[in-house]
């Protein structure tokens, strides 16, 4: 029988309780993940009673009003706070979302708040993404042409064109899809994930690119691709209603057209 031994830091023990403020009508309690892998500590789970009243209807505005005015040392990231810029993904209530878009109020009890899962943590709920910028990149995800001369103008194209790429370029790469994906889990540093290959489909989708068969060349590989089991999670938890399984779908389809 295969013993599975798990590693002393993935236990998580009973952090610290922050106090509603006295006064406080309305009372909502977040759990929220703690560690600083550099202290050689567990990590814990705070519990911070908040007064729903002094702070916004987000998640991401209860975390904001923690750092503000309980607790300074709580890290996470954040930048636009309208669902744009991706780096407040993280798993709330138990599912992956950007914590900006999700209101306090659809979770009936205690907001539990963990970074995304299977990444490595760089503190608190601040993810390590470097594998999957790395991924990212190795699809290259920008034009590229090699007709000359280039044109003098934009490199046009029809309305019909331009519309193969809705439920693409929203992509806003949080990778709430990767981190949800099973095959990423097991296989994280051979398999793409979705994040990485909705955007290296919308490239090879894009009537203006001229290496359409050298990216499916590039993907054509036991896991990079195929790691996909169509499992769905990735398209049920993106927080921008995209669907990247389609995305893999087709590119896999385009790969059987092409052995044809
Ligand atoms: S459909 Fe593919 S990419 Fe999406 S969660 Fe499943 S295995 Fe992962
Ligand atoms: S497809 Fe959705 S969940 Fe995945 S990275 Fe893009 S916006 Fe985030
Ligand atoms: S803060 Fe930019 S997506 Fe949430």
């Amino acid at each position: 029988m295969v013993e599975f031994s798990l590693p002393k830091n993935s236990k998580i023990g009973r952090g610290r309780t922050f106090k509603a403020p006295a006064g406080a009508k309305r009372v909502k309690e977040f759990k929220v993940y703690r560690w600083n892998p550099d202290d050689g500590q567990n990590p814990v789970l705070d519990s911070y009673e908040l007064d729903l009243d002094a702070m916004g209807p987000m998640v991401l505005d209860a975390l904001i009003h923690i750092k503000n005015d309980v607790d300074q040392t709580l890290t996470f990231r954040r930048s636009c706070r309208e669902g744009i810029c991706g780096s407040c993904a993280m798993n709330i209530d138990g599912t992956n979302t950007l914590a900006c878009l999700k209101p306090i109020e659809e979770v009936k009890k205690a907001v539990s708040i963990y970074p995304l899962p299977h990444m490595p943590v760089v503190k608190d709920l601040v993810p390590d993404l470097t594998q999957a910028y790395a991924q990212l990149r190795s699809v290259e995800p920008w034009l590229k042409t090699d007709s000359a001369p280039p044109p003098d103008g934009e490199r046009r194209q029809s309305i019909e064109e331009r519309a193969v790429l809705d439920g693409m370029w929203e992509c806003i790469l949080c990778f709430c899809c990767t981190t949800a994906c099973p095959s990423y889990w097991w296989n994280g540093d051979r398999y793409l994930g979705p994040a990485t290959l909705l955007a290296a489909y919308r490239w090879i989708a894009d009537s203006r690119d001229e290496f359409t068969g050298e990216r499916l060349d590039a993907l054509e590989d036991p896991l990079k691709l195929y790691g996909c089991r169509t499992i769905m999670n990735c398209t049920q938890t993106c927080p921008k209603g995209l669907n990247p399984a389609e995305a893999i779908g087709k590119i896999k389809q385009l790969q059987l057209q092409r052995k044809g």
